[in-house]
């Protein structure tokens, strides 16, 4: 995209392509009665035959209309009008990009619907942004492409255009480090991406190898990455927009590039999606670049626990017992709940740098996914009305995000006979709140949510609005809920 204006009449945008809305009760908006009017009534002549009927998502395509400058026209069903919030705007635009995007489109001008608050612009821009690009990183002929510039009409204000981009393109580096394959994506390449995006962002930025590791003690993460050859890295980067000496808001990722199970090897089917385990390390850095790049007026920290989890021959064994940062120790039941491990030591880290309060990303647990399945987002908490908070940002994007119990009884199912805490709960109940309760653990008291994205973060299935592969899930929310 090169660019974004605000212009009005739909019938003469010059644009190559046009996108208008229709209510399910056959309303045309304005601007969508406008390119009706100039095409003597074409729009509503599909209504009548109920070839169109404005049902949420549903597409019908133009070709060449009469009396229209754009050669193509997409009018996009936009469903109930009460129902019609941020997250519907950001549904309904990604839908139609990735539909218009399969061919090359030098300009393409979104009229939405009528009364759109500056919210709507953001999250419209947003989902033509994310549905132009495809998960198709590796393929020699590039099945999407994205528009040359993108116009949007109406009261659209410059400022909600450059929001919508900048939230769009967070959402796609989320999904593109996601989509790249585990040999291409490695504790050491992401941290290098996670640089690359430091530098050209302004953010401040370190990076611990595994010698740092060491030396800080991050016993618990580092058993993680004793079975792979690949080391292991934490990147901490930050924004500092606020006060200086404002304590920061700490983001926190798991980031297990590629996740094998380790010696309690995953099945070969639980596997093969297994590169999307670094998902919430992708969230922190897609917000953190977001944050920057809205230069959002106060300080946050994200840190970003990247580890591969394989069963080499110095992989941590069953029974073995570890010490945490923190000073805990940790029996090892399971080397496939490693998320936790890994997290353990990272939001010690967070606490050190005096957070105030912490939001941790992680594909934690298939549990999670039995609980509320693949498109809501579970959220844990210490502090209900932190909670209450991203409740609020996730309704307000229109990311499904569902709040889960922390009753002090699932924490007796992590107690272990010979060291503090085990990685496990006793059998597979509960699952996702006893990992919840475990990391718990290490927040020290701190206000803090957990979101357990093992279900959103990767589609296996396209939806009308998104591709297979990585989802971005959460970035527009933690975005909104900073504030931006
Ligand atoms: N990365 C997985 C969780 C996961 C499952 C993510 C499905 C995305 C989709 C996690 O490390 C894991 O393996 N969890 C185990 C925990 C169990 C061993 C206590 C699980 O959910 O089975
Ligand atoms: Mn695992
Ligand atoms: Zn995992």
């Amino acid at each position: 995209m090169t660019g974004a204006h605000s212009f009005d009449s739909p019938p003469e945008a010059r644009a190559d392509a046009l996108i208008v809305g229709l209510w399910s009760d056959g309303r045309l908006t304005p601007s969508t009665a406008a390119v009706d009017d100039a095409t003597g009534g074409l729009i509503r002549g599909l209504v009548e035959r109920t070839e169109t009927t404005g049902k949420f998502l549903e597409l019908t395509t133009l070709h060449a209309p009469a009396g229209v400058n754009a050669k193509l026209a997409i009018v996009i069903g936009l469903g109930e009008r009460a129902k019609f919030d941020a997250g519907a705007a950001y549904r309904a635009a990604a839908a139609a990009a990735r539909s218009l995007s399969v061919k090359v489109r030098t300009s393409v001008a979104c009229y939405l619907a009528e009364e759109n608050t500056a919210a709507h612009v953001a999250e419209f821009v947003a989902g033509l942004i994310v549905g132009c690009e495809g998960p198709d990183l590796y393929r020699a002929e590039k099945k999407r492409f994205s528009f040359g510039e993108i116009r949007i009409g109406g009261e659209a204000n410059t400022a909600a255009l450059e929001r919508g981009r900048i939230l769009g393109e967070s959402v796609n580096l989320a999904r593109r480090l996601v989509n790249e394959p585990p040999h291409a994506m490695y504790p050491e390449t992401f941290a290098e991406r996670a640089m690359q995006v430091a530098v050209e962002t302004g953010l401040a930025s370190e990076v611990w190898d595994q010698a740092r590791l060491e030396r800080e003690r991050c016993g618990s993460l580092l058993a993680v990455a004793r079975g792979s050859i690949r080391p292991p890295r934490l990147v901490i980067v930050e924004h500092r927009g606020g006060p200086a000496d404002e304590p920061p808001l700490a983001l926190v990722g798991k980031g297990v590039t590629f996740d094998s199970g380790g010696l309690s090897l995953k099945p070969s089917d639980s596997m093969t999606t297994m590169k999307c385990d670094m998902a919430g390390a992708a969230v922190v850095l897609a917000v953190m670049q977001a944050a920057a790049r809205l230069k959002l007026p106060r300080n946050l920290i994200g840190l970003m626990g990247l580890v591969e989890n394989m069963p080499g021959g110095a992989a941590m064994k069953l029974g073995d017992v570890l010490t945490a940062r923190s000073g805990k120790t940790i029996e090892v039941l399971n080397t496939d709940a490693e998320g936790r491990l890994v997290l353990a030591d990272v939001l010690n880290v967070a606490v050190e740098r005096k957070a105030t309060k912490i939001v941790d990303f992680a594909t934690l647990t298939g549990a999670c996914v039995v609980a509320l399945g693949t498109d809501v987002v579970g959220a844990f908490t210490n502090d209900q009305s932190w909670c209450d908070a991203v409740v609020g940002a996730a309704r307000r994007t229109g990311e499904p995000l569902w709040q889960m119990p922390m009753f002090p009884e699932y924490a007796e199912h992590i107690r272990s006979e010979i060291a503090d805490i085990k990685n496990t709960g006793d059998g597979r109940w509960g699952g996702a709140i006893t990992a919840a309760k475990f990391l718990e653990e290490f927040v020290a008291g701190t206000p803090w949510v957990h979101l357990d994205i093992a279900g959103p973060a990767y589609f296996e299935k396209p939806k009308p609005w998104a591709d297979v592969g990585g989802t971005g899930t959460m970035v527009r929310t933690i975005v909104e809920l900073l504030g931006g």
